[in-house]
C-alpha cells in the first residue's frame, strides 16, 4: 500500500481549495479496506470532490475512491439492474444508461462527482433524485470490518439526505450502487425548463437521450463548469417552512416562490431568497455569488476555505434577518 505524504487536494475538489492531505492514497482495489481498516488513522472518504468546502489541512488519510466498473447484473422484461462501483463519475454512469435507452437517471444528467456520492446526499435536478433508481448500496463497515448491502429503505433517503450523513457518518466506506432501470421509460418533463428546452431544440419524440441532452444544456446554462471557475453546486439546502410562516411572508413578499411538500409544508427556493438580499453575482476577491444562480458560491481562483465558509455566513445572517428563515448548508465541511 503506497500511502502519500503531504498531497494538495487542489485538483481533487471542485471548489479549487488548495490545502494539504497529511496522507493520501488512490484506492482502486476494494481488497486493500480490511487492511486499510487496521492502520489507526483518521479516514476521510474522497469521491469526485463536488460537494466539499475545504477549510483546514486535512490530518489523517485522504482515500480517493477510484473503484470502477459499471456492469448489467440482472434483468427481466421491463427492468435492468446495473451495478456501479463508487468510484465510477456519475455522468459516465448516465451516459452508460442513456446509450442503452435505460430510463430512470436521465434527469441527472451532468452532475459532478461519482456514483459512490449520489446515496449519500440523495443527489436531485429536474424533478428526479436518486433514491427512486437506487436498489441497493453496498459498503466496507470500517467497525463491523465487514462488507454490508443496504436496501432503499434502509438507505432512509430524504431531500439531499440519507443514513450515509447520521447513523453511518464515518462509519461506511461506499464500495458499490445497483440501480434499478427501467427498459419503458416514463419520461419525467413535469420541470417546465425541460419541455421549453425539448421545444428549443426541436424534439418531437421524446426518448432517454434527448431528456438528458435538454438537461445538460439547461445546467450548461445556469450553473457555473466547475473546469473554469471553481464550485460545489448548490452550497445551501432549500429551506423548508411552515405555511403559516409562508402565509406571512406572502403578504410581505408577493412574487416568493414555493413548492409544496405536504398540507403543513412549503418548500422555497434559497437561490430567490438569496437573490433579494442583492447577494446575485457578488464578488470580493477570488470568492464570490454566482452571476446566474445565487444558490452557487464560486472561488474565481484562490479563494481559501474559510473566506468561502465566511461569505456563506454573510449570506445566512442576510437571509435570517430579512425572512426569518435559517439557512442549511448543502456542502460537506471538512
Ligand atoms: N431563483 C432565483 N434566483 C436565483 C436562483 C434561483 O430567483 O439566483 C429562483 C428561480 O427563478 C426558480 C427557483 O428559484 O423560480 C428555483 O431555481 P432552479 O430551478 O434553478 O432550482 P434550485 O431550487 O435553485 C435545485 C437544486 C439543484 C438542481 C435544480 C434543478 C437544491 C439545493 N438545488 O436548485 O441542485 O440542479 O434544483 O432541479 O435543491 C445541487 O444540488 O448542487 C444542484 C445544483
Amino acid at each position: 500500500m503506497n500511502l502519500l505524504q503531504n498531497i494538495s487536494l487542489k485538483t481533487f475538489n471542485t471548489f479549487g481549495i488548495d490545502v494539504p492531505a497529511e496522507y493520501f492514497l488512490e484506492l482502486d482495489n476494494g481488497n486493500l479496506l480490511p487492511e486499510l481498516t487496521e492502520l489507526s488513522i483518521t479516514k476521510h472518504i474522497l469521491g469526485g470532490g463536488s460537494n466539499i468546502l475545504l477549510t483546514r489541512p486535512v490530518k489523517g488519510l485522504v482515500l480517493h475512491n477510484r473503484l470502477k466498473g459499471i456492469i448489467r447484473i440482472k434483468e427481466d422484461d421491463t427492468h435492468v439492474w446495473l451495478k456501479a462501483e463508487a468510484g465510477e463519475l456519475w455522468h459516465n454512469l448516465v451516459l452508460y444508461a442513456i446509450d442503452k435507452g435505460w430510463g430512470g437517471i436521465e434527469n441527472l444528467a451532468l452532475i459532478p462527482g461519482t456514483v459512490g456520492a449520489a446515496p449519500i446526499q440523495n443527489i436531485g435536478a429536474y424533478g428526479v433524485e436518486a433514491r427512486e433508481t437506487i436498489a441497493s448500496v453496498t459498503c466496507w463497515n470500517w467497525d463491523e470490518k465487514t462488507t454490508i448491502t443496504y436496501n432503499n429503505r434502509d438507505c432512509k433517503f430524504g431531500y439531499r439526505d440519507s443514513i450515509f450523513k447520521h447513523d453511518l457518518k464515518d462509519k461506511a466506506f461506499i464500495t458499490s450502487v445497483v440501480f434499478k432501470l427501467t427498459k419503458q421509460p416514463g419520461f419525467n418533463t413535469s420541470y417546465g425548463a425541460i419541455e421549453q428546452e425539448l421545444e428549443e431544440l426541436g424534439v418531437t419524440e421524446l426518448s432517454v437521450k434527448a431528456i438528458a441532452y435538454a438537461v445538460m444544456n439547461i445546467r450548461k446554462s445556469k450553473l457555473p463548469d466547475p473546469a473554469v471557475i471553481g464550485n460545489a453546486g448548490s452550497f445551501f439546502k432549500n429551506p423548508t417552512i411552515t405555511k403559516i410562516k409562508f402565509t406571512e411572508l406572502l403578504q410581505l413578499f408577493p412574487n416568493i416562490p414555493s413548492y409544496n411538500v405536504n398540507d403543513n409544508l412549503v418548500k422555497v427556493p434559497a437561490g430567490w431568497l438569496i437573490e433579494q438580499c442583492g447577494w446575485k453575482g457578488y464578488r470580493k476577491n477570488d470568492t464570490g455569488v454566482h452571476a446566474k444562480q445565487s444558490l452557487v458560491l464560486v472561488n474565481y481562483g484562490n479563494a481559501g476555505g474559510s473566506e468561502i465558509w465566511q461569505l456563506s455566513d454573510e449570506i445566512v445572517l442576510s437571509v435570517k434577518e430579512r425572512f426569518g428563515i435559517e439557512l442549511e448548508r448543502e456542502v460537506q465541511v471538512w
